[in-house]
C-alpha cells in the first residue's frame, strides 16, 4: 500500500447483500471502489452485531485491493491477531473502546498491519494528537457508529479541519465514516478528508446481477468530492 491523498471510496459492505458477501466485493471493485470497508460490531461497544475474523478470512479473496477492518467492539486487543491473519491491510480501532488505545496501535502495527483510529462524534481531535506518530489513518465518525443510513452530523466537518492541521505532512489518512454522499462527500473532502467510507449511497439502486448503478453511485461521489 503506497500512500496518497487522492480522494478514495471505500465502499461499506454493511449495505450489501450478506448472504453474498464475495460477490459484492467483487461487484464494487470492477465498478472502481479504491478500499473495501468492513464493519465489525459487537452488541456491546455498538447496539448492532455483524460478524467477526472468519468472515473477514472468507472475503478476503475477493477483494484484489485494500481490504479496511473498522472495529466496532471491545475490547480490541484479543482479536487484533486474527483480524490481521484474516487478511486485513488496516485495522481500525476507537479511542473509546479502552483506556490503552496507543497500546492498541502497538499491537496493529505488531501484527502487522496498517493502524487506524477511530473517533466518535462526542470525542475531540485532540484525543489522538499523541497517537499522530504511531497511525496510519485517523477515522472521523460523522455518524454515531452502530448503523448505516443515519444523517450526516455537520459538527464533525470541523474536527475534519482541525486534524489535517494537526497531521501536517505526516503520511496519514483522513477517513469519513458515515452519511458520506454527493452532498456531504465536497465538505470533507475541502476540508482535508482523502477516504471517503459510503454504505447506502453507494449500494442503493444496484445489487450483484444489476451492479452498474454501484459505478454510477461511486462515481457522483467522487466527482463531487473533487469539485
Ligand atoms: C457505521 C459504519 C459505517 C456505515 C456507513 O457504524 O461504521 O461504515 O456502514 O453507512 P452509511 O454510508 O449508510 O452512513
Ligand atoms: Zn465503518
Amino acid at each position: 500500500m503506497s500512500f496518497d491523498r487522492s480522494i478514495k471510496i471505500a465502499p461499506s459492505i454493511l449495505s450489501a447483500d450478506f448472504a453474498n458477501f464475495g460477490a459484492e466485493c467483487r461487484a464494487i471493485e470492477a465498478q472502481g471502489a479504491d478500499w473495501v470497508h468492513v464493519d465489525v460490531m459487537d452488541g456491546h461497544f455498538v447496539p448492532n452485531i455483524t460478524f467477526g475474523p472468519a468472515t473477514c478470512a472468507a472475503i478476503r479473496p475477493h477483494i484484489k485491493g485494500v481490504m479496511d477492518v473498522h472495529l466496532m467492539i471491545a475490547p480490541v486487543d484479543p482479536y487484533i491477531e486474527a483480524f490481521a491473519k484474516a487478511g486485513a491491510d488496516i485495522i481500525t480501532a476507537h479511542v473509546e473502546a479502552g483506556p490503552h488505545i496507543h497500546r492498541t496501535m502497538q499491537a496493529i502495527r505488531g501484527a502487522g498491519a496498517k493502524a487506524g483510529v477511530a473517533l466518535n462524534p462526542a470525542t475531540p481531535a485532540a484525543a489522538v494528537e499523541y497517537l499522530l506518530d504511531m497511525v496510519d489513518l485517523v477515522c472521523v465518525m460523522t455518524v454515531n457508529p452502530g448503523f448505516g443510513g443515519q444523517k450526516f452530523i455537520h459538527s464533525q466537518v470541523d474536527k475534519v479541519r482541525q486534524l489535517r492541521a494537526m497531521i501536517g505532512d505526516r503520511p496519514i489518512h483522513i477517513e469519513i465514516d458515515g452519511g458520506v454522499d454527493p452532498t456531504t462527500a465536497p465538505l470533507v473532502a475541502s476540508a482535508g478528508a482523502d477516504v471517503l467510507v459510503a454504505g447506502s449511497a453507494v449500494f442503493r439502486g444496484g445489487s450483484v446481477s444489476d451492479p452498474a448503478p454501484y459505478g454510477a453511485n461511486i462515481r457522483a461521489i467522487r466527482d463531487a468530492a473533487r469539485a
